[in-house]
């Protein structure tokens, strides 16, 4: 990558992308600086699949200027595709296969020759921890190590720019946390990332710059710490069993009464400290609290807040 030492490992303006007469990607710009996790944010249908496939060269778009690595996907497929790893959203891991035969699978198409393959096969099962999985057959893995030995197969042709799409959709808590660490250990070799996620709290744990997708359009775009301060924060919710109650706690605490549901909810990031001081407070006053929950800004609020439209389908 001479051509690029020193410029974005990633660069998009004015993309666009529609399927037939419905616009996918109506004009939208990136900028990802090398060495560091950029995430596309954005739910279900937003179009980060489809992004993710422009800029890895799997479908062309319909405008605008992309260079990634420093080569155009369009006129220069073979550049962009030798600085690149892709982690679909759908598994590239054949069932019927060892872990370790689909890494050396993999080694194969990347023309590494036999030793070369050998040796990086051996050292991602290694990083991967699927060294006692190594010869069991993928189908009989479980989700994250399915995940983990994907991502593995993207790396072995050692790209220094990698798209993972939606990594962690559908994982349990755990692996979740062990995929953020392998992504966290990636950047730290200086590798790029680009990540699609539907999650905020995933963005939120991992990227330097994130940027919302909405309707084919970026409708905000910074650190997390920027985009968190356009979103209302967190609150906790209080309810209680009848009116009585709710006045008393309104006139102790203030915040937003609804008094047909007989809550109240009073702003706060739901630290154990905060909630403490709440609850020192109830008792102080003899208010009786039927149930408190704490909610933390996600990805709805996001969009609430950016487009005045919910996006999420409760769950
Ligand atoms: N090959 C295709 N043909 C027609 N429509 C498509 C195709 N691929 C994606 N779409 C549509 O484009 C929109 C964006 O899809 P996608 O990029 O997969 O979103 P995301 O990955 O954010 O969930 C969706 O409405 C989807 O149905
Ligand atoms: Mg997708």
């Amino acid at each position: 990558m001479s051509s690029t030492a020193n410029g974005p490992a990633i660069e998009a303006a004015g993309l666009r992308k529609a399927f037939g007469d419905h616009v996918v990607l109506d004009g939208i710009d990136l900028q990802v600086p090398q060495g560091t996790i950029f995430s596309l944010l954005g739910p279900n249908g937003a179009g980060k699949t489809t992004t993710v496939h422009i800029l890895s060269t799997l479908i062309g778009s319909d405008g605008g200027r992309v260079r990634v690595g420093g080569h155009d996907p369009a006129t220069e497929p073979d550049g962009v595709r030798a600085a690149i790893g892709v982690t679909g959203q759908f598994s590239a891991v054949d069932g019927l296969l060892t872990g370790e035969e689909n890494l050396l699978l993999m080694a194969d198409l990347h023309h590494l020759g036999r030793r070369t393959g050998k040796q990086r096969a051996a050292g991602l099962l290694e990083q991967f921890d699927l060294v006692e999985a190594a010869r069991k057959t993928a189908a009989t893995y479980s989700g994250g190590m399915k995940r983990r030995l994907d991502l593995a197969m993207s790396l072995i042709g050692e790209p220094r720019i990698i798209f993972l799409d939606e990594p962690t959709t559908g994982l349990d808590p755990r692996s979740r946390r062990t995929m953020w660490q392998i992504i966290r250990d990636l950047v730290n070799r200086g590798v790029t990332i680009f990540l699609t996620t539907q999650y905020l709290d995933e963005a939120d744990e991992l990227a330097n710059r994130i940027a919302v997708l909405d309707n084919g359009k970026i409708v905000a775009e910074g650190t997390p710490a920027e985009l968190k301060g356009q979103i209302p924060g967190g609150h906790i919710a209080l309810r209680f069993t009848d009116a009585h109650e709710l006045a008393k706690a309104v006139r102790e605490l203030g915040g937003q009464r609804d008094d047909e549901a007989l809550t109240l909810q009073i702003p706060g990031d739901g630290g154990v400290k905060a909630l403490r001081v709440l609850l020192d407070r109830l008792d102080a006053a003899s208010i009786e609290v039927e149930e408190l929950s704490v909610h933390t800004p996600d990805l709805d609020d996001v969009f609430l807040a950016l487009t005045g439209t919910s996006k999420v389908p409760t769950s």
